[in-house]
């Protein structure tokens, strides 16, 4: 593990000119967690509130009553905050720089043309009977209309749910009638690595598993112009209706505990979650974090790669980075088109300064060798980011050399759809960095770590990772169900919200997520992080991407089966899978020392581009019948072919 005990020293020209250096970061910190109250009445100023709150923090943990309010006699809008309050300041400058998926594409729009269009289109949502409390669900592609369709929900006090476009028929149809949607937003087409997606029908074949009492009306942006079925009275055209409306909307005074949006999440069992979010704990959090974690300063460009139908895309391409009134950067398509450079290319085209993407994404790339760059410079980066899962330290010293040219801090950022916002990561400024740690926890978080009985370990050791008091940001409940979230958060630990994720602190209180607590393998006693033997195996170059799971094993208890995707230019052998053994016998120790090896050409993946390891698991233990709900898997025939092709044991 001798990477991960490298240091990237926080680097003083960064330091200079942050917004907290170290100092700073460990007084405001300490401030608060000793004075939450105090803290967060002070940090609420920072965004415009109608009613400025007197009542600060009313949070109860206890599983018998979970009920969570940040505050909630303060009355602001969230449209206002990411809007209006800019346009005397920073009218002319861009908001949203948009870089469709077609490289000749791309265009710009300042705050005062997104708060004229947003006002537009929340005009036109009141026309077609869209009030406040009102859910609607936006099934939409990577264009500033997703954006504006968010703000205007917020600005007339609808809620929105927004569903990714890459989710099935059956998947939208599932959270439009959990949600009760009025209405649909959507486009004819997305278009992504120069395929076209079919959104429209899509959502005309979801509305026809809901009913038609649930929709009243689908609004559609022309975004191809492609073939589509037209449901008169309830289809209506985005342009049509939103281009005659005024371009100014009052905004409706919202409570800072009003919900602002719903989003789904799936857990280990049951139904997608509808996480309940509300407008002004979340808001703060978001635009706080975006500000110290990117250290972002005036006029910089921002990138976050995400996709708006996950919380990423919310929390920083979409609410964070407006409150701020950053210029933050849209991309419609995936980085491998048309080539594996065009990551880098929009980057020197729009002068990015902060780039913000996925350990999957990275990976994607780096099995691709350092060659895949050649086409960029990438002068502008000043900083990068990382969400979603645990970055294992070879991809981490990857991006820094490769993408960030040996120059960038990396802020390795780990957070939840539950949290609203990021939890722990380093502030560039103040943190040294470790490859693979997403380090310390951000203003008012209290991590901790505990057995499995509950009890609060100190110290370096590894444990469950709970938090022990709330923060802004937190999701409030589950949509229709606070049992649900009370069950599914609350009742594990007593007092205490489990993230369900496992994770190591090391002795200067560094924190490692070793990934979700369900993914953890028992091998003849011995505890074992998934995430730790995978980065291991990484690290080898044959390795471009690689799955352990546990399977039964009549000797250890459980066995480690590893499922193991070669970069381009290896090929399987018995060879190689004995160098591999090695290779992570060394890395992590013979009690990590792996038992079985499948090549697999490519792994079960979410459209989000998580392993689906549920999966991974049963095929292991050689449980092919019934592997559950596979609707969500990106491309479902992988699995046929790792069963098929499954190892011996
Ligand atoms: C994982 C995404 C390690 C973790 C924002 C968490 C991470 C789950 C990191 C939430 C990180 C997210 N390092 N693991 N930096 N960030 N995760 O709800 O297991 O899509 O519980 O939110 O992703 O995923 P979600």
């Amino acid at each position: 593990m001798t990477e991960q005990q490298k240091v990237y020293p926080v680097r003083d020209e960064i330091a200079a000119n942050a917004w907290a250096d170290r100092e700073k970061y460990q007084a405001m910190y300490q401030q608060s967690v000793d004075d939450p109250e105090g803290f967060w009445a002070e940090q609420a100023k920072r965004l415009d509130w109608a009613k400025a709150p007197t009542k600060i923090k009313h949070t109860e943990f206890d599983a018998e009553n979970v009920d969570i309010r940040w505050f909630e006699d303060g009355e602001l809008n969230a449209s206002v905050n990411c809007l209006d309050r800019h346009l005397e300041t920073r009218g002319d400058q861009p908001a949203i720089i948009w870089e469709g998926d077609d490289p000749n594409q791309s265009k710009t729009l300042t705050y005062r043309e997104l708060h004229a269009q947003t006002c537009q289109l929340a005009n036109a949502l009141k026309e077609l009977g869209v009030g406040k409390g009102d859910v609607v669900t936006l099934y939409m592609p990577m264009i500033p209309e997703a954006a504006m369709a968010m703000l205007a929900c917020a600005r007339i006090g609808a809620i929105h749910s927004v569903v990714f476009g890459g989710f099935s028929p059956d998947a939208l149809a599932q959270r439009v009638v959990d949600a009760q949607s009025k209405l649909v937003i959507t486009a004819d087409e997305s278009v992504r690595g120069g395929k076209h997606v079919p959104l429209k029908d899509n959502v005309d074949a979801a509305l026809t598993r809901t009913g038609t009492d649930v929709v009243d009306h689908v609004l559609v942006v022309k975004r191809t112009g492609g073939d589509i079925d037209w449901n008169d009275g309830r289809d209506v055209w985005y342009h049509e209706v939103a281009e005659k409306q005024s371009t100014d909307c009052a905004a409706e005074t919202m409570n800072a505990e009003d919900p602002l949006f719903i989003l789904y999440t799936s857990g280990s069992t049951g139904a997608p979650k509808g996480l309940k979010h509300t407008t002004g704990g979340y808001l703060l959090h978001a635009s706080m974090t975006h500000q110290y974690v990117f250290d972002y300063h005036d006029g910089e460009v921002y990138w976050c790669s995400a996709d708006v139908g996950w919380v990423t895309g919310h929390s920083y391409i979409v609410y964070g980075p407006l409150a701020n009134g950053a210029t933050t950067l849209m991309f419609e398509g995936v980085p491998s088109y048309p080539s594996h450079g065009r990551l880098g290319e929009i980057i020197d085209k729009h002068n990015v300064s902060i780039l913000y993407t996925s350990p999957t994404a990275i990976r994607a790339l780096m099995a691709h060798g350092d060659n895949v760059m050649q086409s960029s410079k990438r002068d502008s980066l000043r900083l990068l980011g990382s969400v979603g899962e645990p970055i294992n330290p070879e991809a981490w010293e990857w991006f820094h050399r490769v993408i960030g040219n040996s120059r960038c801090p990396i802020v390795d950022t780990w957070w939840q759809t539950e949290t609203g916002g990021i939890m722990i990561a380093p502030l560039p400024g103040a943190t040294d960095l470790k490859p693979g740690s997403a380090t310390l926890p951000f203003f008012g978080v209290m991590p901790a770590l505990v057995d499995n009985e509950g009890n609060i370990l100190e110290g370096a050791t590894d444990g469950n990772l709970v938090i022990l008091d709330s923060w802004p940001g937190q999701a409030r409940s589950i949509w229709n169900n606070h049992e649900r979230f009370v069950q599914t958060y609350f009742s594990t630990y007593k007092g205490m919200y489990f993230t369900g994720d496992g994770c190591r602190r090391d002795e200067d209180g560094y924190y490692w997520i070793t990934g979700r607590v369900d993914d953890v393998i028992n091998v003849s006693g011995h505890r074992m992080g998934t995430a730790e033997i995978e980065s291991s195996l990484v690290a080898h170059q044959a390795v471009a991407e690689a799955a352990v799971v546990g399977y039964p094993h009549d000797i250890k208890g459980q066995g480690i089966y590893i499922y193991v995707t070669l970069g381009d230019e290896y090929e399987p052998s018995d060879e190689l899978k004995k160098e591999l053994v090695q290779w992570v016998r060394k890395d992590i120790g013979p009690i990590a020392s792996p038992d079985v090896i499948q090549w697999a050409p490519s792994l079960p993946k979410t459209r989000s581009g998580k392993i689906m390891r549920r999966i991974l698991r049963k095929i292991a233990a050689n449980e092919c019948e019934g592997l559950g709900d596979t609707s969500t898997l990106a491309d479902p025939s992988v699995v046929e072919d790792l069963i098929s092709n499954r190892a011996n044991r």
